[in-house]
């Protein structure tokens, strides 16, 4: 089967100690999987990888069939199709929600942005944005104003008008409400329908309810890998993260 996303034999140490140990992960095209671990378990290192934020001291990366990411850049990896969602909101609080995915889909077209002219095709794919982000009703409001779940929306939203082969969001639904977090899960499977997403994420009723397949990493190797409703009842992964007791926080 072919990947969006292949590593093999990964290895990452920071002062001696391995953060990711040999590992091998795969995610296919048009697959929404998702990334579990408890603290430490090297899962914003394997984003780092893949975005070629960190490089690996081993192993193989291979974006697309065909880049190898060891030896591409973070910004060429962008334009090569690969998204990134760091846990806090980044958008221009005084431009409106619709000035702020015009600024992110002139990111690829720099020389349009400056002649300020828009095509048709960027128009509408910023309108079909718009819909699927639920902020229609907000679209000449200044993005500042938005609530915190409006805002992770509206810069899911940006990352989209970009049309990313692979999305990688780094706890996407931390700090929403339950009924945000519900809109969140239903915006993910609405744009993983012609691309790959990877979730990370600790909040296991979303899990729960969102994810099919589960990774779940732990002390940099991989724990298991399987259907969500395997990965709950598999006793390895109670010890080490879901049976730590209610409430607590294992991200
Ligand atoms: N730049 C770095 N330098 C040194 N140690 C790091 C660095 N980044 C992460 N680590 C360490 O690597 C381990 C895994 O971190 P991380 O990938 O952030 O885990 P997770 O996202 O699963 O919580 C942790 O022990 C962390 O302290
Ligand atoms: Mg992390």
């Amino acid at each position: 089967m072919s990947s969006i996303m292949e590593m093999k034999g990964v290895t990452v140490s920071f002062d001696g100690f391995k953060v990711l140990d040999n590992l091998d992960f795969c995610i296919a095209y048009d697959e929404l999987r998702f990334l579990i671990g408890p603290n430490g378990a090297g899962k914003s290192t394997l984003l780092d990888i893949m975005t070629a934020k960190t490089r690996p001291d081993h192993g193989k990366v291979i974006f697309d069939e065909k880049i190898n990411v060891t030896r591409t850049s973070e910004h060429q990896l962008v334009r090569h199709g690969l998204g990134r969602k760091f846990q806090t909101p980044s958008v221009f609080g005084s431009l409106s929600v619709y000035e702020n995915l015009e600024a992110a889909i002139g990111f690829k077209t720099s020389i349009q942005k400056l002649v300020g002219k828009l095509s048709g095709e960027q128009k509408d794919k910023i309108e079909e944005v718009i819909e699927i982000t639920n902020l229609k009703d907000l679209r000449n409001m200044p993005a500042g104003i938005l609530s915190h779940g409006q805002k992770q929306w509206l810069e899911i939203g940006m990352l989209i008008t970009q049309e990313p082969k692979l999305l990688l969001l780094d706890e996407p639904v931390a700090g929403m409400t339950r009924r945000e977090r519900d809109h969140t899960g239903e915006l993910l499977h609405k744009i993983a329908k012609n691309r790959s997403i990877l979730v990370v994420e600790h909040d296991m009723v979303f899990v729960r309810q969102f994810a099919s397949t589960v990774t779940v990493l732990h002390m940099g190797k991989l724990l298991c890998e399987d259907h969500v409703e395997n990965v709950q009842a598999n006793p390895e992964v109670i010890e080490v993260y879901l049976g730590r007791g209610r409430g607590h926080k294992a991200a």
